[in-house]
């Protein structure tokens, strides 16, 4: 493998475009006698120093609120994880037993079975689902409120009427056209004509709460509906990362960008509803200006369909992790792989494709994942011999449970995303504390996966904030200068998340031009 990853190298040498490019294909080749461990060579100039372009193909509206600034009913987009309080008995509706069964109003606290998840018909009407996937409707009388149907086409359509814009109250009308109410802690029905003043004692009356919200691709598109969709993510595509970024990335010390992909840009110009076309054409510039300035590319399918992980940056609907549950979601992302290795295998610029972003454990168990792995690995060497194969490791598994399946494959990456964030640890954690751990902790664990003759390592997202509040530009540049050390000894290299971000630290852009970050 190590004498793979040297020939990987003399031939991307080999097509820049340059004078000794002669004099350097000679030295290149008597290189390759001389240095037996590839690891040698890899850690010359070829070792990647990366910027994500996120938030642009891949929707996250954290990274860019303006997007979905002018959404109608906005606050009631897909995945929107709402909870209702009876004003008069003062308890949670919930689906019992988390769905299957009857909706009752009997719980004091509210969490998973008290969640119910919106999918979005149009800005005014939503199908409702719950903890165990089924959605809300009406049992055979048309009257009491259940959660028994698994089909979302023929499940009610239900509208949430606020009491005014910015009213937590809100009342629920059902398929029937009237309103629900809780008769009493186990009887939710829909027979009320809903009207009357707003008043604590009258049970068609709920609390709303919202307690999850997603803003990814799904969302925006779906929010802004078919007839203006179009133009607002032509404008974001056009604008949020363009050709002098390129430049920018390329005379700032980097060497290469990882882009983020959705699965939908692979049937452009006419994706499945709701997603819109054009990204397509977004992202062949982006390769011709990868070519251009001389850039690598990463290519990573962050977004797969039905969700590998259940966040906003997979373009989950609602949350849930189906990708994997059926052959075919499989069976149509290795198309998809196969489908942008093909177009641009030819670029010089393809240098990796990352099959899949952050899969979710449990919810993507490893025996699915190694089958996608093997079988999208197949499809990119047919295409792209030589490019590389990135293989990202499970978010909650084991940091080693790829090895076995990456033990058969050639030019193989190991993803690890390496955040000072996310976790509870980090809540309390001071500056030093936080520098300390990368120098200390990650560095261990970077160097216990890294092995003789295993796959390389990739740090392909890190960033230079945390918890700490109140901290001075001279405790970032320290912070980010920490890592660049450490994530400087992963084998295959590392990515800054990300090139733009309305929040400045997440802005590599801003870090640079700011000199918070010094390459
Ligand atoms: C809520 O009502 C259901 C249906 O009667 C019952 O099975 C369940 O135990 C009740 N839960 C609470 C917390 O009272
Ligand atoms: C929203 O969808 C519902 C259900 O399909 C339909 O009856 C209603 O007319 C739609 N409203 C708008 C504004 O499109
Ligand atoms: C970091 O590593 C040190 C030394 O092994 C250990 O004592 C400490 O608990 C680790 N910190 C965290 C937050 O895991």
């Amino acid at each position: 493998m190590d004498n793979f990853n040297e020939l990987q190298n003399l031939e991307v040498k080999m097509k820049t475009p340059n004078v000794k490019s002669q004099l350097l294909r000679i030295i290149c080749v008597f290189a390759i006698f001389i240095f037996s461990n590839g690891r040698t060579m890899n850690s010359n100039n070829q070792m990647i120093r990366a910027v994500n372009l996120g938030g642009w193909l891949v929707t996250e509206g954290w990274m860019k609120p303006s997007l979905f600034d002018s959404i109608p009913n906005k606050d009631f987009l897909d995945g929107a994880g709402l909870q209702f309080k009876s004003a008069t008995i003062g308890k949670f509706l919930c689906a019992e037993l988390g769905g299957g069964t009857i909706i009752v109003a009997n719980r004091t606290s509210a969490s998973g079975w008290e969640t119910f998840r919106l999918w979005r018909i149009n800005e005014t009407s939503f199908h409702l689902r719950v903890f165990n996937k089924e959605f809300l409707g009406l049992d055979s009388n048309g009257i009491n409120l259940v959660a028994v149907s698994t089909n979302s086409e023929t499940s009610g359509i239900f509208e949430i009427i606020r009491k005014s814009d910015d009213s937590s109250h809100v009342r629920i009308k059902a398929p029937n056209g009237l309103f629900l109410q809780a008769k009493t802690e186990v009887l939710v029905t829909a027979d009320s004509n809903g009207e009357g003043q707003w008043r604590d004692d009258d049970p068609s009356v709920f609390e709303m709460t919202k307690v999850e919200t997603l803003r990814g691709e799904y969302q925006v598109t779906h929010g802004y509906g078919p007839t203006k969709a179009p133009k607002i993510m032509k404008d974001h595509w056009d604008t949020f990362i363009v050709e002098e970024d390129f430049n920018f990335i390329a005379t700032s010390g980097l060497n290469a960008v990882r882009i983020p992909v959705g699965w939908w840009t692979a049937s452009d110009p006419t994706p499945p509803k709701p997603y819109v076309g054009g990204s397509l054409h977004a992202l062949d510039n982006a390769f011709l200006w990868a070519k251009k300035y001389n850039l690598k590319v990463i290519l990573d399918l962050h977004a797969a369909p039905g969700s590998q992980n259940g966040y906003e940056h997979s373009s989950s609907r609602d949350g849930f992790v189906e990708w994997g549950l059926t052959e075919e979601t499989i069976q149509q992302t290795v198309d998809v792989i196969e489908f942008f290795t093909a177009r641009y295998a030819k670029n010089p610029s393809l240098y990796a494709v990352e099959l899949i972003n952050e899969p979710r454990a449990p919810g993507v168990p490893l025996s699915v994942l190694t089958k996608y792995y093997e079988a999208a690995y197949k499809v990119v060497r047919k295409h792209a011999p030589n490019a590389f194969v990135v293989l990202s490791n499970r978010l909650s598994g084991d940091p080693k449970e790829l090895f076995p399946v990456s033990s058969g494959m050639k030019a193989v990456v190991i993803d690890v995303h390496y955040y000072n964030i996310f976790s509870d640890i980090f809540n309390e954690m001071t500056v030093e504390q936080n520098i300390d751990f990368i120098q200390t902790n990650r560095s261990a664990e970077l160097q216990a996966i890294t092995i003789t003759n295993g796959p390389l390592i990739f740090v392909g997202e890190w960033v230079a904030e945390w918890q700490v509040r109140g901290a001075t530009k001279q405790d970032y540049q320290r912070f980010s200068e920490a890592q660049l050390q450490v994530w400087g000894r992963a084998s295959f290299g590392w990515a800054y998340w990300s090139l733009k971000n309305v929040n400045n630290h997440w802005s590599m852009d801003w870090m640079i031009r700011n000199g918070y970050i010094n390459l």
